[in-house]
């Protein structure tokens, strides 16, 4: 290492302490930016989380783009955006088909213009064991949670680097930090979102671009917008899907680069590397995190009939 390169590692930590010093005393948005007029694309803007960051980012003054399988919702986002004077245009895209991403994105770039905001939020849960769960489910979950990510990359990339302005954001989850019982393909489908947000985040690095494209990687715990319906958590709060949305648009226009909700389940990341696997898989026992998916509904006909 570079006595240059030394002074940089030193100058980043004493800059992002600074940060969190400043945020603390001053709140979050003295290191907002602006994104009036900018346009923002969110995938599965047709609920949840997604439908919230349209309507918080369409209050800023941002153009909102929302993409999902279910028209239907999706066109309430617009039109609740609409409705508060905002501007947004939904279009029906089942992520799962390659060629549809790559169409859709044609028509935003002729018919709204260039996404500055590229939000890949949309996403699935199968909930039940590795055995029961079907192959075409496994992979359903692998394209809308990851292989999507990839395609709206590819699509939406290049034009922010040619504008030299973006920002990719990945909406993963705690499920992307630490293995969970029913969750196998949820879980690594995220794992896949974690690594590849943070391989991204190398290479824009590697190439010199990350002053003016940048990524933040989401993972929050539990939300109660429906999509995991019936699970159990006595330890944890469930979070509430307005706070997870507020939460996510102010690390966003912070160019916050992770965001981990609630915040202080870091720790527990932080201990699972340092735990014995065994101690860590009793420790999810005795807080009852590996039943807490035993009584799991989710909303997963509903996703399915709509992606059929
Ligand atoms: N709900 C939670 O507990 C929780 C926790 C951590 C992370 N997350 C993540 O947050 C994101 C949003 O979740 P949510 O809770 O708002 O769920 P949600 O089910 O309310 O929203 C997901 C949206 O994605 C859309 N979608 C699903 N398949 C699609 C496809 N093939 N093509 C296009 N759109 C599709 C759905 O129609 C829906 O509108 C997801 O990536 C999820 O994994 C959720």
């Amino acid at each position: 290492m570079g006595l240059m390169d030394a002074w940089k590692v030193v100058f980043y930590t004493v800059l992002a302490v600074f940060k969190f010093v400043v945020t603390l005393v001053a709140g979050d948005s003295i290191f907002f930016k602006e994104i009036k007029g900018d346009i923002v694309l969110v995938t599965g803007g047709g609920s949840g989380i997604g439908r919230l960051m349209c309507l918080k980012l369409a209050q800023r003054g941002a153009i909102i783009v929302t993409w999902d399988v279910n028209a239907k919702g999706n066109q309430e986002t617009v039109s609740m955006i609409q409705k508060e004077g905002g501007k947004a245009t939904a279009y029906t895209v089942d992520l799962t088909n390659k060629e549809q991403v790559y169409e859709a994105a044609d028509k935003v770039r002729q018919e709204v213009g260039t996404v500055s905001i590229l939000i890949n939020n949309a996403g699935i849960v199968s909930g039940s064991s590795i055995l029961d769960t079907s192959d075409s489910k496994i992979i359903q979950t692998f394209d809308v949670n990851v292989l999507a990510h990839f395609w709206t990359i590819k699509a939406f990339l290049p034009a922010m680097l040619e504008t030299r302005r973006g920002h990719i954001v990945t909406i993963a989850s705690i499920a992307g930090q630490c293995g969970a019982n029913k969750l196998v393909d949820y879980c690594s489908s995220k794992f896949a979102a974690v690594g590849l947000n943070d391989s991204l985040t190398v290479e824009l690095f590697r190439q010199g671009h990350s002053d003016y494209i940048k990524t933040t990687v989401v993972c929050p715990y539990v939300i109660s917008t429906g999509m995991f319906a019936g699970v159990q958590s006595s330890l944890l709060p469930i979070l509430e899907p307005k706070d997870v949305a507020e939460r996510v648009v102010t690390g966003i226009l912070s160019d916050q680069d992770m965001i981990i909700i609630p915040g202080w389940t870091a720790l527990t990341l932080a201990l699972k590397s340092m735990l014995p696997v065994k101690a860590m898989l009793w420790m999810s026992q005795a807080f009852g995190f590996n039943t807490a998916m035993d009584q799991f509904t989710g909303r997963l006909a509903d996703t399915n009939s709509k992606t059929k």
